[in-house]
C-alpha cells in the first residue's frame, strides 16, 4: 500500500468498537444465561476468532454487523469441541479461553497463527495447572498447539510477575469455576475491563489495591453490552491529527476506562492540543469525544505506572516522539517484545528506514526528535497490525510516499482503518 504526504487532517470519525471490551462481551455472553446483546461490536479478525472459537463449543452466536447477540446456556453447556479452537493472531482469545478450558470436564485444542506460536502460554499454563487443570502443549506445554483436560479446579491465590489482564483474566475465568476465592495480584494495575464486565453478568468481584478476587461457583446471567470506540485505535489519529500540520479531528465514542488513559496522560506531558467532552451517561465503561489539534510537541519520558495503561499504544508514541523536540525515553516496556511481534526491534527497524532516530534498550526505546522523515522507503507491518497503523500514519508526513507490505495484519482491529483516512483526507 502506498502512501503520500497531506497538507492537513480534518473532519469527524467514528471509532470502532474496543477490542478487549468486545473479546469479553461475546465469552461472558457464552458463560452466562440468557441473551446477550452486544452493541457497537468490532468486526475485527481477533474478535471474529473469539466467535468462532465459542460456536465450536456449541454456544449460538448470531452477527448482524455490528450487533452480536449470544445465546448463553451456562457455563456447564458448553461443549466438547470436535474442531481445534483456533485463536488466529489473538492473545487475549488464547489466553482467556485457557482460563475458561481449566474448568470444563472435557479435552480441547488451543492454537492460532505463527506469530501466536511464539507468544508465551507459561504466563497462563503455570497457575492454571496450579488450580488442577491438565494442560500440555508444544515445548513443555508453554506454546501452541496447547491441550486442556479441565476439571475440577480449587482456588490460588496467585501473585502475577507481570502486570497483564490476560493473565488476570484467565485465573478469575478459571477462579470462576474453582471451589474457594481466587485471587491475583499484579505488580502495575492493567486494564479492569473482566472486572467491570463480570459485575455488569451479575457477579461479584472485590478489588483491594493491586488484588483482584472472586468467589467460584457464581453464575452470570446474560445483559446488554454497549462497547465504547478503541482508545487503541483512537490513538492512531490522535498522533496523526497532531502531526500533520494545518490538522482538527474529532474522534466519537472513545472508551474512557482509566486503566486505559495512559496515552491520553502522555500526549498532555509531550504538549499536544487536545480536549476531551466525556458522555455524561452512567455507563460500566467511560467513554466520550476527543478533539485533536496541531501541536507544537516536546519530549517525555514514558515509564513505570503509565506503561500497562499504554502497553498498546507506544508503537504510535514513537512515531509521535520522533516529531518532538528533545529526547523521548520510554522504558520498564520489555512486555513489548512479546506482543505481536517484538515491537521494540519492528518500531525502530521500521521508523529507522523512515529517517527516524532511534534506538532499542532492553526494556524500551529513546527517541530524538525532532526528525524530517524521509520516507521513500519500503516498510512492512511484520504482520502486527498496530505497526501497519502506526506506518499508515508516518507516510501521512514523509516528503517522499512510502510503500508498506502486509497491510492485511491491520484487519485485526481496525479494519476500516485506510477509509478513515480518507475521510480526514478528503479522498472518500
Ligand atoms: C489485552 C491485554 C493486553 C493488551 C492486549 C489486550 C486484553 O495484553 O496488550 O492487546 O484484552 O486483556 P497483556 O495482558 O499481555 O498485557
Amino acid at each position: 500500500m502506498k502512501i503520500s504526504k497531506v497538507d492537513q487532517l480534518s473532519g469527524e470519525i467514528q471509532i470502532p468498537g474496543d477490542k478487549s471490551i468486545s473479546h469479553r462481551s461475546v465469552m461472558f455472553g457464552a458463560l452466562a444465561e440468557g441473551k446477550t446483546t452486544i452493541r457497537n461490536f468490532l468486526e475485527g479478525a481477533d474478535c471474529l476468532s473469539t466467535i468462532s472459537c465459542f460456536k465450536k463449543m456449541g454456544v449460538s452466536i448470531e452477527r448482524d454487523g455490528e450487533i452480536v447477540t449470544v445465546y448463553g446456556q451456562g457455563i456447564d453447556q458448553l461443549q466438547e469441541p470436535v474442531e481445534v479452537l483456533d485463536t488466529g493472531n489473538s492473545g487475549t482469545t488464547t489466553r482467556l479461553i485457557l482460563g475458561i478450558l481449566a474448568g470444563r470436564g472435557f479435552h480441547s485444542t488451543v492454537t492460532g497463527d505463527e506469530s501466536i506460536a511464539k507468544r508465551p502460554m507459561k504466563r497462563v499454563t503455570v497457575p492454571l495447572r496450579e488450580m488442577g487443570a491438565s494442560i500440555d502443549g508444544r515445548n513443555g506445554g508453554d506454546f501452541t498447539p496447547i491441550s486442556v483436560r479441565g476439571g475440577q479446579l480449587k482456588a490460588i491465590q496467585y501473585t502475577s510477575p507481570v502486570a497483564s489482564a490476560q493473565v488476570k483474566s484467565a485465573i478469575l475465568l478459571a477462579g470462576l469455576q474453582a471451589s474457594g476465592t481466587t485471587s491475583v495480584t499484579e505488580p502495575h494495575k492493567s486494564r479492569d475491563h473482566t472486572e467491570r464486565m463480570l459485575t455488569m453478568f451479575g457477579a461479584e468481584v472485590e478489588t483491594n489495591g493491586m488484588a483482584v478476587s472472586v468467589q467460584g461457583g457464581q453464575k452470570l446471567k446474560g445483559t446488554d453490552v454497549f462497547v465504547p470506540g478503541d482508545i487503541s485505535s483512537a490513538a492512531f489519529f490522535l498522533v496523526a491529527g497532531a502531526i500533520v500540520p494545518n490538522s482538527r479531528i474529532v474522534l466519537k465514542n472513545v472508551g474512557l476506562n482509566p486503566t486505559r488513559t495512559g496515552i491520553i496522560d502522555a500526549l498532555k506531558k509531550m504538549n499536544v492540543e487536545l480536549t476531551i467532552i466525556e458522555n455524561q451517561s452512567d455507563s460500566p465503561e467511560p467513554f466520550g469525544d476527543l478533539i485533536i489539534e496541531t501541536s507544537s510537541l516536546k519530549a517525555a519520558e514514558i515509564s513505570g505506572d503509565l506503561i500497562p495503561r499504554l502497553i498498546d499504544e507506544i508503537p504510535i508514541l514513537a512515531l509521535l516522539a520522533t516529531q518532538a523536540e528533545g529526547t523521548t525515553i520510554i522504558k520498564d516496556a520489555a512486555e513489548l517484545k512479546v506482543k505481536e511481534t517484538n515491537r521494540i526491534d519492528t518500531v525502530v527497524s521500521e521508523l529507522k528506514k523512515l529517517g527516524a532516530s532511534i534506538e532499542p534498550t532492553e526494556d524500551g526505546m529513546i527517541i530524538h526528535g525532532k526528525t524530517t522523515l524521509k520516507g521513500g522507503a519500503n516498510v512492512s507491518s511484520h504482520g502486527d497490525h498496530r505497526i501497519g497503523m502506526m506506518l499508515g500514519i508516518a507516510g501521512l508526513i514523509c516528503e517522499e510516499a512510502i510503500n508498506i507490505e502486509n497491510t492485511d495484519a491491520i484487519e485485526v482491529s481496525y479494519p476500516n482503518f485506510f477509509s478513515h483516512i480518507d475521510t480526514l483526507t478528503g479522498k472518500a
